[in-house]
């Protein structure tokens, strides 16, 4: 396959090549992470990151859309975050107790999501998940968590469940099986995760009517990010809070991903919902680890009594909780948004008429937003299936080649900074139309 011709140069990735072939010898797979191996013709090594750019080893410049899978929505290094940090190293990077910082985001955090009167804090989006299901079993006494096909809670073998099944193996529409991400999972611990299609409220009614006793929650994306950005259907969530209250389970918004993404308040402000618990990670933090579970004072008064266990060692980590305060207000100041929005309505709309000809289209109508080839618009993982996985990833690999990092998954997620600019869109855009006539 070309990755390059007239108009697209092959990149010089000779050091990053070598780098990679030692690290395969010390670390698994030669990376950090599963999904990183995805890049081709190898994983890339980055020497710095600085607004919307990247440059790697061999000095090569990416514009960024990946973000660090999504956290750096202030960009690489903004400068007001490394003061925030370097301001905390010399003021000690953990105490074991608690510290000013706590007290600080806690109270903007539970200011900003009103649902979230009692909040802890964690590293990873996978830990806020586990402590948010742990205290949901606590509080209903029941032990069935409801998830949704397609939507990803992270990496345990309590949720990596139904994150990407195939054809062959994700059984009913109205009643998919269970399928594990991984080997060595366990069947003990995904058995009591009921598997449903997003926005089939019919099909939540209908396991409802069977065993509401034994559900402790539904557990849900609030806005579907991880396999195209899909928008609930309008009443789909209203109608999970409508069911929850009836059958006294717990509602669970998984917002690691819009958390201050989509809104200050998260997908929960802009669709009204309350949920009893929430997750946030990523964003919220710029780039450094934090996650946080939060929710209704009276199911969290669980964690303050001790009766539920939630504990960490690097949990309100001050280094990494030095990080938000300086993120919050950056995206408070007037017009934060709406910037990112616009420019993000541009390169979507230009994608969308680049990519059209070769069979591509644009999901998603935010800052995040994904591309892929198939018949159009997709609204469950299953029509995803339609889409073609050979051509989002040869379009990709054009791309790496051009200087644009995205995602390194069929399930594209293009992710816009407050620091990307109208030259970045512009340049972007003539690369992807060099992209689009290599391919065509
Ligand atoms: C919605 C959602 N929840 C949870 C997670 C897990 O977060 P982490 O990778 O920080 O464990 C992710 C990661 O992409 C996610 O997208």
């Amino acid at each position: 396959m070309r990755t390059s011709g007239p108009g697209v140069k092959p990149l010089d990735l000779e050091r990053s090549h070598k780098m990679f072939e030692a690290t395969r010898q010390v670390m698994a797979g030669g990376v950090g992470s599963a999904d990183r191996a995805l890049v081709e013709p190898h994983p890339i090594f980055i020497e710095r990151g600085a607004g919307s750019r990247m440059w790697d080893v061999d000095g090569n410049e990416y514009i960024d859309y990946m973000l660090g899978y999504g956290p750096l929505i202030l960009g690489h290094a903004h400068p007001k975050i490394v003061e925030a940090i370097e301001r905390q190293a010399r003021l000690g990077t953990m105490y074991g107790a608690g510290h000013p910082l706590e007290l600080e985001v806690a109270e903007r955090l539970t200011a900003l999501m009103p649902s979230m009167e009692l909040v802890r804090f964690g590293q990873s989006g996978t830990e806020a998940v586990l402590s948010a299901i742990r205290v949901a079993r606590a509080s209903t006494g029941r032990s069935l968590i409801v998830k949704f096909e397609g939507h990803y809670h992270g990496w345990a073998d309590q949720v990596a469940v139904s994150y990407a099944p195939s054809k062959s193996t994700a059984g009913s529409p109205r009643r998919p099986t269970a399928v594990p991400m991984s080997e060595g999972q366990p069947y003990g611990t995904y058995e009591d995760v009921i598997v449903l299609g997003w926005n089939d409220i019919g099909a939540v009614q209908e396991v409802f009517a069977e065993r509401a006793n034994e559900i402790a929650a539904v557990l849900t994306e609030p806005i579907a990010f991880n396999y195209g950005v899909i928008e609930p259907e309008p009443g789909f969530l209203a109608g999970l809070r409508q069911i929850c209250d009836e059958s006294g389970s717990l509602l669970i918004f998984d917002e690691v991903q819009t958390g201050v993404r989509v809104a200050l308040g998260g997908a929960q402000a802009l669709c009204g919902i309350s949920p009893d618990l929430t997750c946030m990670g990523k964003a919220i933090s710029g780039g450094l680890p934090v996650s946080v579970v939060g929710g209704r004072r009276e199911v969290m008064a669980l964690v303050s009594d001790r009766r539920v266990f939630q504990a960490g060692t690097y949990n309100s980590n001050p280094l990494c909780l030095a990080a938000i305060p300086v993120v919050l207000d950056r995206l408070s100041e007037p017009g934060t948004y709406e910037r990112m929005e616009s420019l993000s309505r541009r390169l979507r709309n230009e994608l969308q008429t680049l990519i059209e000809p070769i069979g591509g289209y644009v999901q998603g109508s935010s800052t995040v937003f994904g591309l892929a080839f198939g018949p159009g618009q997709i609204r469950t993982m299953r029509e995803g299936w339609r889409n073609s996985t050979a051509k989002i990833m040869q379009l990709k690999r054009v791309l790496w080649n051009a200087g644009v990092y995205t995602k390194p998954t069929p399930r594209d997620i293009w992710y816009l900074s407050t620091e990307h600019t109208e030259k970045d869109i512009e340049e972007t855009l003539e690369r992807v139309a060099d992209a689009v006539a290599l391919l065509s």
